[in-house]
């Protein structure tokens, strides 16, 4: 069997964790799991003495700046990861003839500027630092026929820090907890988008073809914060009420856009990909957090 290598680049985050635990049902692709530790991907020699004397098929980058509210005082560093470290790999791919799978984000829209899905067509327009840097970081693998990258929106896991893991933590320890409801979106279980693009290398693999260009990806469905936390307090049987509030009411340094829904009929149709709902999808991650 000819084996497919792929680098998996910030493996110790959410999705590369995912993508760790689906390697096995994906028998003809052979993984090197690195992270900031073992592969700073900001570093270029690092990158350069990584490849030399390897093929690497496919890079799967799911190293970023992720600290949304940080990076509006922290702009350097998210640009380092964000930006610069994606030009590194656009240009270690190009010149070692390998395809790069690269994950953006929904905060690259500005919803202010529309409220219904954003399509890979709309023009984006970033209102926090973060969105912004992630935006650029796209912008520098564009000129290539190499690159796939995928739009994501508010990603949990059973691996690491994120909202599922914070609403499961305060629910236990309080009666009452505040969300935001005027912020709709699509939460997006990181083990379905690692399984889809696995599902895409696989199929790019078969069809002898590369699809390249940019995708969005969530799960189905549409939901704001509030909905999100009353699911998840609900389907946990935690005692402990959700209430409604505003954004003006929760400042937070970032801006996050009011509306950021996905359209993924581009990535549907292209790699034949069946999307689960988002509800289904976090029972999917609850089952895995009690087993
Ligand atoms: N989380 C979300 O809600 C969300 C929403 C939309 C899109 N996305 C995008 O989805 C992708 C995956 O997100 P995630 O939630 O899995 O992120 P994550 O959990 O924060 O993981 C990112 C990983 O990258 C590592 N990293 C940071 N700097 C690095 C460097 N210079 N070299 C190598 N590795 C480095 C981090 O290490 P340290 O922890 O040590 O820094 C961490 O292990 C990212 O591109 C993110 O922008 C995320």
């Amino acid at each position: 069997m000819n084996m497919i290598n792929i680098l998996v680049t910030g493996a110790d985050g959410q999705l590369g964790s995912e993508i760790r635990k689906l390697s096995n049902s994906f028998q003809s692709f052979h993984f090197e799991y690195t992270d900031v530790k073992s592969l700073d991907i900001t570093n270029i020699d690092e990158l350069d003495s990584f490849f030399s004397g390897r093929t690497i098929n496919y890079i799967i980058n799911c190293a970023a700046y992720t600290n949304v509210d940080k990076a509006e005082e922290d702009y350097d560093n998210a640009f380092k990861v964000n930006v610069l470290a994606v030009k590194n790999l656009a240009e270690i791919s190009q010149r070692h003839n390998c395809r790069i799978i690269h994950i953006s984000t929904d905060y690259v829209f500005d919803s202010a500027l529309q409220n219904f899905p954003f399509k890979e067509t709309d023009i984006p327009n970033s209102k926090s630092a973060y969105g912004s840097t992630k935006l650029l970081g796209e912008v520098e693998l564009q000129n290539s026929n190499n690159h796939i990258i995928i739009r994501t929106s508010w990603l949990y896991s059973s691996f690491g820090n994120n909202i599922l893991k914070t609403i499961l933590r305060l629910g236990k320890e309080r009666k009452e907890l505040n969300f935001i409801f005027d912020q709709v979106g699509t939460p997006t279980y990181a083990g379905d988008l690692a399984n889809s693009i696995l599902q895409i290398i696989d199929f790019s693999e078969k069809s002898h073809s590369f699809q390249f260009g940019i995708y969005h990806y969530s799960n189905e469905g549409v939901c704001s914060w509030f909905d999100f936390a009353v699911a998840v307090v609900k389907k946990s049987g935690l005692d402990c009420k959700i209430k409604p509030i505003e954004t003006k009411e929760y400042p937070l340094p970032a801006k996050r856009p009011f509306y950021s829904v996905l359209n993924k009929a581009k990535i549907k149709t292209k790699f034949q990909i069946e999307i689960p709902y988002w509800t289904d999808s976090l029972d999917k991650c609850l089952n895995e957090l009690t087993i």
